[in-house]
């Protein structure tokens, strides 16, 4: 497709604006929409995309979400790089390291060389159905550049950068929809990238406190009873001392009685059949953290 366009440029429309460089898939500057999904186009047949319509018309526009600078070309400066910038993807040596020696095991290298193929090409971002509503939203892009940093051995400023990644617009947006993996051409799987950092921040208790308060919660009511506990988790979430956010709940609570809706916190909520199980499944995993 790219090579099309290319050819298009040359013979029939030389303003025709559009990005790519590498022309094998490596650089990910030639992302745009072919047939309304975001494609590569330097790895999209021509061939291929003109037999799903029978015409043979093949619709590109440039990538959703971004602002258009010109034709097929959108504004990566603030959809895309701003935002990297923001994690501050750069490794900070901890200076107890040798110059000459950068210790890092063959094992954390292979959890990191999938994250490290990321060729940014947007593709997940695309998908996310958070930026789709929030635009200030890091994303699973910038937020899969995070996680190479956040997991090098060889840098100083772990805790620091997850507590900067679990602020506001940070880790805790993810809705847990799973489309950027479903959107990831290279197989990275972005939201399972999120949710190693969400696992770092909670085990080195950072972050922001609702959102933390709120993960806690919903897993301790689930290994409590076997299924979610929604009351418990609207009062914990607030924070157990917060009384003035846990009256403001009373409107909402009141409004969900009215629709059938009685949720029973704590001891006053049934215990489902089978949450053995699902408490093995929480120890399980417990033992093997
Ligand atoms: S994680 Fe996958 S979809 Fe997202 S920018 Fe990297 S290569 Fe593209
Ligand atoms: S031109 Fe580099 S990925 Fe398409």
């Amino acid at each position: 497709m790219l090579d099309a366009l290319v050819q298009i440029r040359d013979e029939n429309d030389p303003t025709l604006g559009f990005r790519g460089s590498c022309r094998s898939g490596f650089c990910g500057d030639c992302t745009m929409t072919v047939h309304g999904k975001g494609a590569i186009t330097c790895r999209t047949k021509v061939g291929k995309a003109a037999k799903k319509s029978e015409d043979g018309v093949i619709p590109i526009a440039p990538i959703k979400m971004a602002k258009v600078v010109k034709d097929l070309i959108y504004d990566d400066q603030h959809f895309h790089w701003d935002k990297i910038k923001a994690t501050q993807p750069w490794v900070d040596i901890d200076s107890r390291i040798s110059e000459h020696d950068h210790v890092m095991s063959n094992e954390r290298v292979k959890e990191l060389r999938l994250a490290m193929s990321c060729t940014q090409c947007g593709l997940c971002d695309q998908g996310c159905v958070v930026l789709a509503i929030d635009k200030t939203y890091l994303g699973p892009g910038a937020l899969t550049k995070a996680f190479r940093t956040v997991h090098d051995p060889r840098d100083k400023r772990y805790r620091e950068r997850l507590d900067l990644l679990s602020q506001k617009r940070g880790v805790w947006d993810c809705a847990h929809c799973f489309e950027a993996t479903e959107h990831c051409p290279k197989g990275i799987e972005p939201t399972d990238r999120i949710f190693d950092i969400h696992d770092k921040v909670i085990k080195e208790d950072l972050g922001v406190g609702g959102a933390k308060r709120h993960y806690k919660s919903f897993a301790a009511s689930v290994r409590a009873h076997g299924w979610l506990d929604e009351a418990r988790l609207a009062i914990e979430s607030e924070g157990i001392g917060n009384v003035k956010g846990i009256l403001k709940l009373i409107p909402l609570a009141l409004k969900a009685a009215l629709r059938g809706k009685r949720p029973m916190p704590y001891f006053l909520h049934k215990k489902r059949p089978g949450y053995k199980r699902i408490r093995s499944i929480f120890e399980k995993w417990e033992v093997k953290r």
